[in-house]
């Protein structure tokens, strides 16, 4: 088997033989562990922390620092995947040289392979000045959550002739740009299909079919964490939240009725406490 961790080449090859890819978010170390050894190809590091975590109402309030701070976590408890960073709202949007400073710090004090920001044309001087500087760059279009104003709430987009052209403009000019893949999130299946074919880097779809090379979920949707909202694109593949207020219920009940701790998790003195304070 392959040692180190996936790199871009091993997407790309994936791609070229049809194989499809996997990723999905993690924002901690335990959870990191978990995915890594699931087998992930991919792990984000998703502004999605901004609510699945941080409890804030959307992705707009994140920093630069909470998703350092994620990040670094991140990378130590993983050792195969390759963990790509979302690059916070208005950290890459104003200029290239901002976005460059922000992607090198991201990059050089996690420890992470690769970052992901939102957009296409009107943030490709940003995406040519981070490739050009060896920053393996993701791109991700259709509903780009950090646009939710603009977008008028989350809504499937590219369904009219005019955003479905603006889309696949887009995506050429990110592959041009030296991106080494697209995420697509909530695009009707066609226009992912149309898009995953014309390009060669490989395109992650979220609710955006099984035509894409890959997919990527939120791990709390996933794992059945976040109760709030469920997205129609998200499949829950476990309830851990129940499992979870379950166990947290028996502990409380044990531990009122004094049955907790038991005698396998107590500390023995060996002697009497008369003959130790003898
Ligand atoms: O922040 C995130 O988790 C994402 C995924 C939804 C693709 O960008």
């Amino acid at each position: 088997m392959k040692k180190g961790r996936v790199t871009t080449f091993d997407l790309r090859e994936k791609k070229r033989k049809g194989e499809k890819s996997t990723m999905l978010t993690a924002y901690d170390y335990s959870q990191a562990k978990i995915v890594d050894e699931a087998g992930v190809d991919m792990i984000l590091v998703g502004d999605s922390l901004g609510m699945v975590v941080l409890g804030y109402e959307n992705t707009l309030a994140v920093t630069l620092e909470e998703m350092i701070h994620h990040g670094k976590a991140v990378v130590r408890g993983s050792q195969r995947a390759m963990v790509v960073m979302d690059l916070p709202f208005m950290t890459y949007q104003v200029n290239r040289d901002d976005a460059l400073r922000n992607a090198g710090r991201v990059i050089q004090e996690t420890g992470a392979q690769a970052v992901k920001v939102e957009g296409g044309v009107e943030i490709i001087d940003a995406v040519k000045g981070m490739v050009e500087a060896g920053i393996p760059v993701m791109g991700h279009l259709g509903l780009t959550p950090q646009s939710v104003g603009q977008l008028g709430g989350y809504k499937v987009q590219g369904k009219d002739k005019e955003a479905a052209k603006k889309m696949f403009e887009d995506a050429k000019a990110l592959e041009e740009a030296g991106a080494f893949a697209i995420v697509l999130e909530c695009v009707p299946w066609q226009l992912a299909e149309f898009i995953t074919d014309k390009l060669s880097i490989p395109i992650i779809g979220i609710g955006a079919g099984r035509v894409c090379d890959g997919q990527v979920l939120v791990f709390h949707d996933v794992m059945g964490l976040f109760d709030e909202f469920r997205p129609k694109f998200v499949k829950q593949y476990r309830n851990l939240r129940e499992e979870m207020i379950m166990g947290i219920k028996d502990y409380v009940s044990e531990v009122k009725k004094g049955d907790f701790p038991g005698k396998e998790h107590i500390f023995n003195l060996g002697e009497t406490l008369e003959e130790l304070l003898e």
